[in-house]
């Protein structure tokens, strides 16, 4: 099983928004899209699935967005889990929240066709090899209920390939301007490098016709900065 947030990623994530200035408004802007899908909804409990939920920023904007969301949350790093487990303490002791410690896939395998009525993911299925994202994809798509949603904000590469490059060099600059810890800076670097491969990068275009082949309806970039988009998508 690949972790590719283990050691100083995630000892000092909460650093990378200084490299990232935008990182908080596009997790704001997951819960936006969900309180607003909320609304289709009269029951009294909404089920959200969350893969990759790091230190938990996202998953507490859900749960304060909204009192009927509750959340599954999934991240495979003992760090992240670690740390989110006391940041999001509250919500677990009111029975709103379960952290579930496993691989996204793994999980996802074991859950019951059409039992969420949204899945959610930031700046975390990037990180996976095509195959792997594939098969999650699909099964994301099989675990969401009948016009369910999929927020995806994410590093995704720009279909112009001269504004990705120029937006990766602004990003690498980043890392070498705010960071002072030099192994900070090429841990990043080398991660953001290796986002880049061929059997990992995760490219605008082609995520949206994957999306629309496993059967995905309404799919949309909703957003663009530099490297990262946001992507809706129903079922
Ligand atoms: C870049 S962090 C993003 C965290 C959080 N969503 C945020 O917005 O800050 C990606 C997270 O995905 C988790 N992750 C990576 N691969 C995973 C996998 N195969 N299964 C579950 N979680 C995974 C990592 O441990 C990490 O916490």
């Amino acid at each position: 099983m690949e972790q590719r947030f283990s050691g100083i990623l995630s000892e000092e994530y909460c650093l990378f928004e200084l490299a990232c200035p935008y990182f908080s408004e596009m997790r704001m802007q997951i819960k936006e899209i969900v309180k607003n899908h909320c609304q289709h909804y009269a029951q009294e409990k909404i089920a959200v699935l969350e893969i990759g939920f790091g230190l938990g920023p996202t998953t507490s904007f859900l749960l304060n967005s909204e009192p009927h969301i509750l959340v599954t949350a999934i991240d495979n790093e003992p760090k992240m889990v670690e740390q989110a487990k006391e940041n999001l303490k509250n919500f677990i002791k009111a029975g709103r929240l379960k952290l579930i410690e496993e691989d996204a896939l793994q999980f996802l395998q074991s859950v019951a066709s059409n039992s969420f009525e949204a899945c959610v993911s930031s700046f975390t299925i990037h990180n996976f090899e095509q195959d792997y994202r594939n098969k999650l994809l699909k099964e994301i798509y099989r675990i969401l209920k009948s016009n369910g949603l999929f927020v995806n904000a994410d590093k995704c590469a720009s279909n112009n390939a001269a504004e990705h490059k120029a937006a990766l060099e602004w990003q690498l600059e980043q890392y070498k301007k705010v960071f002072e810890k030099k192994e900070l800076v090429s841990e990043w670097i080398a991660h953001d490098l290796e986002d880049e491969k061929e059997s990992r990068i995760l490219r605008e275009k082609q995520f949206l016709e994957q999306l629309k082949k496993i059967g995905f309806k309404e799919v949309n970039k909703i957003f663009r900065k530099r490297l990262h988009a946001t992507v809706t998508a129903t079922k």
